[in-house]
């Protein structure tokens, strides 16, 4: 996992602050640095938000939270992990924008009070830890709520933090953009990167291979996330149906490998910018919401080793054609019963894999008593309907239309893997 990286460049900052982070309880001691000793208020009030996170920390083999003291968060060799940047429109003061704890090994048995708490954050990346707890509460991010994009949700301090938190007024109401690059480093430190530009508003959270329990926030879709990963994790209950007010920014989401359940939301649908869905190896149930039919950006929709039932339906077949960007469709470990005529086809080009299904006459299926006893199961989700309104549908961009991509071009599946 060292040879490894993911840095972020960010280019621009445009976005509007609702309100921002707690100030810590913490009180300083008179050996600590003081508030005259950083070059800002939010680099102390981010050094408050660390100390108390490194109190919590209970093991650390690579010894990294011991650069973690004095007041240089925005050092070379103090601060590991922690990494500034200067936005314009404030003055390019410095301020934390990315966390990475790659493969650091760090215990911990929350985020929360800690990746919810660093001001202007926009990448955190901490996979392969053992950091416990509940997700943090997304929402609860400032900096990663754009407050002018849907002016219709209601925006109570009291919601977002708990009820216990103030709101500073001096940071309302600030607009800012970000276009970030990701950049990715196979192979050695400083080898050739790939790039995935551009990207307006990016904003990511990637904990794969840690110990994350709890459900998914509620409010999960007010956080404009652009790639999510929790991948291997131990979250329980429904994948949120706010989910879908994050059909304009969220490009990938990996939630696979966990103990989700629940049916199969309507809401994932609207997703029409996701290139990657990965929701395999849950417990969710259900059959294939007709809303699906709007998923004209995915290349890679992975449900398989679920509970989901019925037809595998024309419209989603057809996101493999002219319809949209499908290179692969993974369904097999479910309960399915047959495929429509569109997917006959799929299945022959091993764009679509069916296999450890209920359907008869295709190969490689459950046993008949299987089938039956998961057919004797009362079913409580809603049946899949037959129209649907999609929203407004993003322009694939020129000469990309079904290009088989390899999986370390995608944001997420690239970070899976360290
Ligand atoms: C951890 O780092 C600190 C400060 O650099 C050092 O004093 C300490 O001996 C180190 N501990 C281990 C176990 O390496
Ligand atoms: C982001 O990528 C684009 C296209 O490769 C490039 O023009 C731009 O300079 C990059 N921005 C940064 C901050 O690296
Ligand atoms: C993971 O979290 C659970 C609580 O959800 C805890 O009991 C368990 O010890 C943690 N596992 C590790 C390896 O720390
Ligand atoms: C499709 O995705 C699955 C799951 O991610 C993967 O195992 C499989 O190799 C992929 N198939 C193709 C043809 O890329």
């Amino acid at each position: 996992m060292d040879d490894f990286s993911i840095s972020l460049s960010i280019f621009l900052f445009i976005y509007c602050i609702a309100g921002t982070v707690a100030y810590p309880e913490l009180l300083p001691h008179k050996a600590n640095p003081q508030p005259h000793d950083f070059p800002n208020e939010k680099l102390y009030r981010s050094y408050l938000v660390i100390q108390r996170f490194k109190s919590t920390v209970t093991s650390d083999p690579k010894n990294v939270t011991a650069t973690w003291t004095g007041n240089d968060i925005c050092g070379e060799t103090t601060y590991v992990g922690f990494h500034c940047g200067a936005l314009p429109g404030r003055d390019n003061q410095l301020t934390v924008t990315k966390i990475i704890l790659n493969g650091y090994s760090l215990h911990a048995p929350k985020l929360q009070g800690f990746v919810d708490q660093i001001p202007d954050l926009a990448l955190f990346h901490a996979a392969s830890n053992n950091f416990g707890g509940d997700i943090p509460r997304l929402v609860g991010l400032g900096y990663l709520y754009k407050l002018n994009a849907r002016s219709d949700l209601p925006l109570h301090p009291q919601d977002r933090y708990g009820g216990q938190v103030g709101v500073n007024p001096q940071f309302k109401s600030q607009c800012l953009t970000a276009t970030i690059n990701f950049t990715f480093h196979f192979g050695i430190p400083g080898g050739k990167g790939r790039q995935i530009p551009g990207v307006t508003d990016a904003k990511a959270l990637l904990l794969n291979h840690n110990n994350l329990s709890g459900p998914l926030p509620l409010d999960l879709g007010f956080s404009k996330l652009s790639y999510l990963a929790v991948a291997n994790n131990k979250l329980t209950g429904p994948i949120p149906s706010s989910i879908g007010h994050l059909q304009d920014s969220l490009f990938e989401v990996l939630l696979l490998n966990n103990q989700l359940s629940g049916c199969l939301p309507h809401e994932l649908g609207m997703l029409n910018k996701a290139a990657v869905i990965d929701a395999s190896m849950n417990q969710l149930t259900g059959p294939i919401p007709a809303s699906f039919s709007c998923l004209s950006s995915v290349e890679q929709l992975n449900l398989g080793g679920n509970r989901l039932y019925g037809q595998v339906p024309d419209v989603l077949c057809k996101l493999a054609g002219p319809a949209g960007r499908l290179a692969n469709l993974t369904l097999s470990g479910n309960y399915f019963t047959s495929v429509a005529p569109a997917c006959a086809a799929l299945i022959k080009d091993g764009v679509l894999d069916v296999k450890n299904n209920c359907i008869p006459g295709l190969a490689n299926q459950r046993r008949p008593a299987e089938c039956a006893a998961f057919q004797s199961q009362p079913k409580t989700c809603p049946a899949a309907t037959t129209q649907v309104a999609c929203p407004a549908a993003p322009a694939a961009p020129p000469g990309e239309r079904n290009a088989i991509r390899d999986y370390s071009s995608y944001v997420t599946y690239a970070t899976l893997h360290d």
